[in-house]
């Protein structure tokens, strides 16, 4: 069998990471144990880590990695990130896609690819998104570790978008390379029906003897092909996170609901925006997702908490935003409900109002939604008097107050 050889070529794993808990989240009350995780760290130390617990488990893994373009990708960050509207958003870090050169990149991407299929489950699928600059190496290198039998597609996700390009066609697909680890897997071909071309309806109207004796099921409609159209999510405004190279919810749902069942676990250790997870909250499965953007992680967080999902939070010990003390003086509380004043604009604050002085259980969170300059400035108190206050600016600095809840200004502890 040809394999992939580069310099260097070798599989060396890092020690694993140790985690942080940073909070356990849930909407308007007590946070339940919950099984969705998101991470701030490196996915390689944190994948060893990752091994102890889950090696074998996990039943779909998608990634995104960087493709391997040369570039640096920037966020955008403000209300209404909407690129028709460049004056009411800022750019902010998002990530880097720039390497030495490609054995630099492969260094990267083997070890990666390796640990994945060891935490796939025996009937676990893993789609690698790439494009053209590194669909054919990573291929080869998904021969080598699943074994060429174990490939099942190739699916060309195409779409429109304006180009540069002058002098060759405009390259517009994306290739998403699909392996299973096993003969056995999961693969729920109803679930992704799509209805059939209107041509066929017509024609099979027109004549049952059309197919040559193979008449479609038309009601029940068919299994996509492996190409697929979805538009990119900047013409999606409602799903658009600022967050760059962000994919549409739509791709991330047809991938889930075809390779993966109600309560399974899914996984994302490139997560960027967070789209996997999002997906996995609206199917009902359960989600692992990291990245090593704290932006990423950020932005993540805040799609979650739209869809009301609970989940922790954890970060690698060698990862941390800087936190600056939050002033009382920023903090009131009338009637029951906790207000903000800070001045900067906020992005999201939170609020653990029975705080054991150890663990952040987030119990009401204030977030900015896509079209609002700030998040809203009042929330909820319900507790037993101890607090801790966290907050985010819009530009990404964190505060955080801890002390008593006493009327009418908290006191700091
Ligand atoms: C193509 S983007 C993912 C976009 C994502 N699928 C979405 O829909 O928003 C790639 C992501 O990989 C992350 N990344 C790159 N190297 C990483 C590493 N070593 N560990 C964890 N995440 C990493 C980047 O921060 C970036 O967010």
């Amino acid at each position: 069998m040809p394999a992939l050889h580069w310099p260097g070529k070798q599989l060396n794993f890092p020690p694993a990471a140790s985690l942080h808990l940073e909070s356990v989240i849930a909407q308007g009350g007590e946070a339940p144990p919950t099984p969705n995780r998101l991470i701030w760290a490196d996915n390689l130390p944190l994948m060893v880590h990752l091994l102890a617990e889950y090696e074998g488990k996990i039943d779909l893994i998608y990634a995104d990695p960087p493709f391997f373009t040369d570039r640096t990708y920037a966020a955008r960050i403000g209300h209404g990130e909407d690129s028709r509207r460049p004056q009411t958003w800022k750019l902010a870090e998002g990530y880097a896609d720039e390497w030495k050169d490609l054995d630099e990149y492969l260094d990267f991407l083997y070890p990666r690819l390796v640990l994945m299929y060891r935490l796939l489950a025996p009937h676990g699928t893993l789609y690698l998104h790439l494009d053209w600059h590194a669909n054919a190496y990573a291929r080869v290198l998904l021969d080598e570790i699943f074994g060429s039998e174990r490939f099942l597609n190739e699916i060309i996700w195409v779409y429109h978008g304006p180009s540069a390009i002058r002098r060759a066609f405009k390259r517009k697909h994306d290739t998403i390379l699909v392996y299973v680890k096993g003969e056995k897997y999961t693969f729920n071909a109803d679930a992704v029906r799509q209805p059939y071309h209107p041509s066929t309806y017509k024609t099979f109207a027109s004549s049952p003897k059309a197919g040559f004796g193979k008449v479609p099921d038309l009601k029940r409609g068919k299994v996509p092909e492996d190409w697929w159209y979805f538009p990119v999510v900047a013409r999606l405004h409602r799903e658009r996170s600022g967050y760059p190279t962000q994919k549409p919810q739509a791709l991330l749902e047809r991938i889930l609901l075809a390779s993966s069942n109600a309560g399974d676990l899914v996984a994302d250790f490139f997560c960027g925006s967070g789209t996997t997870a999002v997906a996995a909250a609206r199917l009902g499965r359960r989600f692992l997702v990291a990245d090593a953007s704290w932006r990423a992680v950020h932005v993540t967080r805040m799609r979650l908490l739209r869809e009301g999902t609970a989940f922790t939070l954890e970060r690698q010990d060698s990862f941390s935003a800087p936190v600056r003390p939050l002033p009382a003086e920023w903090l009131s509380i009338t009637d029951g409900q906790l207000h903000l004043r800070a001045p900067f604009l906020v992005d999201f604050w939170e609020v653990d109002d029975q705080w054991d002085g150890e663990i952040f259980r987030s119990r009401h969170q204030a977030l900015r939604s896509r079209i609002q300059e700030q998040a809203p400035l009042s929330l909820p108190l319900t507790g037993n008097g101890s607090l801790c206050v966290r907050a985010v600016s819009r530009t990404g600095e964190c505060y955080e107050f801890t002390g008593r809840a006493d009327s009418p200004r908290p006191v700091p502890f």
